[in-house]
């Protein structure tokens, strides 16, 4: 199709799509479902957002994640980009044989009594609370407590001010202090990575400990990727889940139908496994998949992707579409099939998902029955959203208990 052809996106759907993405996705989807932005001296990004396409081309070897490949660009923090999210094979298979044997289901299945304990104790804090935000009391706790056991961070780094220095490294360039952040997440790597030299093993899963000696001994991995591999964890391990927990409580507490249903089964029900998937297809945490370009020229929808171009690849759009999953915009918690691609697909697919589907299933059922009778404080379509790139997530999750 010709350039001129494409219609444009309305101008209300571009200006509320952080709030609410759906309705610009159906857009997209409908009438340009290989959607390109161009602006001078940068690079072409374009936007695919229909089931098949995504699915496809997120398995779809003549897209590269190597950001090199796209000159001038950095997607993330100087020196932290050798992980692998950003690599293709053969070092992506060397990476992520190293990273994957840690988050084994079997594995991981071990640590739900730890879960449940850590999301118990923090609900006993807020027990009498006549306000409580589930992401800064809640979420955010819970899942950086559990990224930290399992890498193996000691408990005095793992605190709010780690956390805030993570998250200061993906807040939007225009209200952060870039530079800093940077400066501070790589104090803390080093900080972290010296004390696993220096013999601090926290027992546990210890991934990072792993990783460290991997290196040192057999040279599997490089300074640079242990660095890199290091932050990816701790960022994906804890913005994820949160955002699950947040976005899904938020889904519940606008369909207290579904909630009720959930909170009657609860717990070990067949109910609870389809519901987890359902939260994740709904409104999935990761929005967007990570950086891709093309390797070489890809046609699509009759247009071409030229070399060098940037790929997103709509999630949380094929989610939502009405070509793959039977009234996409309800909420059905016990939607069966439900093969949504919140985790992605082919060589890339998330490699932590065992663990958030536990965390998932741990924080539900516990959410309502402790938080059950708890309204949002405030019109949900008046919620803080984070503006990120990849991700959705809230900002805060103001409930009220009356
Ligand atoms: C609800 C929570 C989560 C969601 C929705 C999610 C989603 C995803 C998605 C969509 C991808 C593929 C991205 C792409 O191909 O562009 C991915 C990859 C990945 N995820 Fe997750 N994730 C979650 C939790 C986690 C957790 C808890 C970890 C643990 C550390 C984790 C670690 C990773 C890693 C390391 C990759 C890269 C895999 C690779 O490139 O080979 N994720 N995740």
């Amino acid at each position: 199709m010709p350039a001129e052809a494409v219609p444009r996106p309305p101008s209300d759907l571009l200006a509320s799509r952080m709030r609410d993405p759906y309705p610009y996705f159906a857009w997209l989807r409908r009438h340009a479902p290989a959607y390109v932005e161009r602006r001078p001296g940068r690079p072409a990004v374009w936007q695919v957002s229909r089931y098949q396409d995504v699915r496809s081309l997120l398995a779809d070897p003549r897209l590269s994640k190597h950001p090199g490949r796209v000159p001038g660009y950095v997607p993330g923090p100087a020196g932290l980009n050798r992980h692998l999210v950003h690599s293709d094979p053969p070092a992506h298979t060397r990476l992520r044989t190293l990273v994957s044997t840690a988050f084994l289901p079997r594995r991981i299945a071990l640590l739900e009594p730890f879960i449940a304990g850590v999301a118990h104790r923090l609900l006993d804090r807020v027990e009498h609370q006549a306000h409580v935000d589930l992401i800064a009391d809640f979420a955010a706790p819970l899942t950086f407590r559990l990224i930290c056991a399992i890498l193996g961070v000691p408990e005095h780094l793992d605190a709010a001010s780690t956390r805030n220095t993570l998250m200061a490294t993906i807040a939007p360039r225009t209200s952060a202090d870039p530079e800093r952040a940077e400066r501070d997440l790589h104090a803390l790597l080093d900080v972290l990575i010296a004390g696993k030299r220096s013999g601090d093993e926290p027992g546990g899963v210890d991934l990072l400990g792993a990783l460290v000696r991997a290196g040192d001994e057999s040279g599997v991995m490089n300074e640079e990727e242990l660095r890199s591999t290091a932050y990816l964890l701790l960022l994906v391990g804890h913005d994820t889940t949160m955002n699950l927990i947040g976005n899904g409580m938020l889904a519940l507490l606008c369909h207290r139908a579904e909630a009720e249903r959930l909170a009657a089964r609860g717990a070990a029900s067949a109910l609870l496994t389809t519901a987890v998937e359902e939260l994740l297809r709904y409104d999935s945490p990761v929005r967007d998949a990570t950086f891709r370009c093309a390797a070489e020229p890809i046609s699509l929808h009759g247009r071409t992707i030229r070399k060098g171009d940037i790929v997103s690849l709509l999630i949380g759009s094929a989610n939502r579409d009405g070509q793959r999953f039977t009234d996409p915009d309800r909420l059905d918690l016990g939607r069966t099939p439900n093969n949504h691609l919140a985790f992605g697909y082919g060589p890339h697919f998330c490699v932590g998902a065992a663990l958030a589907r536990l965390e998932g299933a741990v924080a539900f059922p516990l959410l309502l029955e402790r938080l059950g009778g708890a309204q949002l404080a405030k019109p949900a379509g008046e919620l803080p959203w984070r503006p990120a790139r990849v991700m959705r997530g809230l900002e805060a999750l103001p409930l009220v208990r009356r």
